[in-house]
């Protein structure tokens, strides 16, 4: 096929772009997003700052443009994300112990019933496990509120939006490290005890090379019984960008569960980074690591 979310359908996968609302009246954008992908997550517009931004007030005008852009295409949308230690409201960065949990908990209640039935993935929890050799959980207000806030957060996930698939996510996991293995463990953990999680989304913001383990790290992700997904993966122009783009195709199409691959932008200029780490340039142009995913798949 000719574009890269109908060459990953034909592999039983989607292709997807993150999006901000604020750039769908640009038709270039819109053209390259109709054209080329069949997954959509928003970029900035379901996280917390942006849906409660005063305690128990929701505003979801910006994160349906998302969603209805993504269903009137026929694809998909990853909610991203419920809870986070970064973009949370004022509020919420002030409460803590007993009044964070019920107001974290609410919050996912709310988030995921308002989009009940309509989203193919949650990002329930984002990020949080710590950087470096320790494999433990990152420091945040909502791990202060107990070790349990993540299962707690899947539970009510579920009871909300039964439908929707339920992931962790997070980043520098691109291979076979600690903080990998810590997060491998709690997943294990929640398989065994019957908390509810059916994928792990691997961020993949990569620089100028890729981990040789990139590919087993999914693999025994999914042999716990989990779908894995590429959920923000952007690549470092300068170095090999169009071959390490392609290991990551390679590596998702050569593990049954990975279900796909979102890209975190279209253009160059689209991007949260300055180091033109996208497949489109700010022209809307294809790049030669535009070529290197589609002939990957
Ligand atoms: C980034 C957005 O791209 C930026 O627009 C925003 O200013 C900060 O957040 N990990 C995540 C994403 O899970 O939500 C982040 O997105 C990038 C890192």
């Amino acid at each position: 096929a000719t574009t890269l979310g109908a060459s990953a359908a034909e592999k039983g996968r989607y292709f997807g772009a993150a999006i901000a609302a604020g750039r769908l009246g640009d038709s270039t954008y819109t053209r390259l997003l109709t054209t080329e992908f069949t997954s959509v997550t928003p970029e900035n517009e379901m996280k917390w700052d942006a849906t409660e931004p005063q305690q128990g007030r929701f505003s979801f005008t910006n994160g349906d443009r998302i969603l209805n852009q993504g269903l009137s295409n026929g694809s998909k949308v990853r909610g991203h994300a419920l809870l986070w230690h970064a973009q949370q409201p004022g509020w919420a960065q002030s409460l803590s112990g007993s009044a964070l949990r019920n107001a974290a908990i609410n919050h996912v209640t709310q988030v995921a019933g308002h989009y009940k039935g309509k989203i193919y993935a949650w990002d329930v929890v984002n990020e949080a496990f710590a950087d470096g050799g320790s494999g433990g959980r990152r420091d945040s207000n909502l791990q202060r509120t107990g070790n349990d806030w993540i299962e707690a957060a899947f539970r009510a996930a579920r009871a909300a939006d039964p439908a929707a698939k339920l992931c962790y996510n997070d980043y520098n996991t691109d291979g076979i490290n600690a903080k990998s293995t810590g997060i491998y463990t709690m997943v294990r953990d929640f398989k065994a005890r019957g908390v509810p999680i059916d994928c792990v989304g691997f961020q993949s913001h990569l620089g100028t090379g890729i981990d040789s383990s990139y590919q087993a790290n999914l693999q025994r992700f999914a042999d716990l019984g989990v779908d894995v997904q590429i959920t923000e993966l952007d690549v470092q122009q300068g170095g090999n960008q169009a071959n390490i783009y392609a290991t990551v195709t390679r590596a998702c199409l050569a593990v049954a569960r990975c279900t796909g691959i979102t890209v975190w932008g279209i253009r160059d200029s689209d991007s949260w980074r300055d180091d033109n780490p996208l497949l489109f340039d700010g022209g809307g142009n294809k790049k030669a690591a535009y070529t290197s995913v589609l002939n990957a798949l």
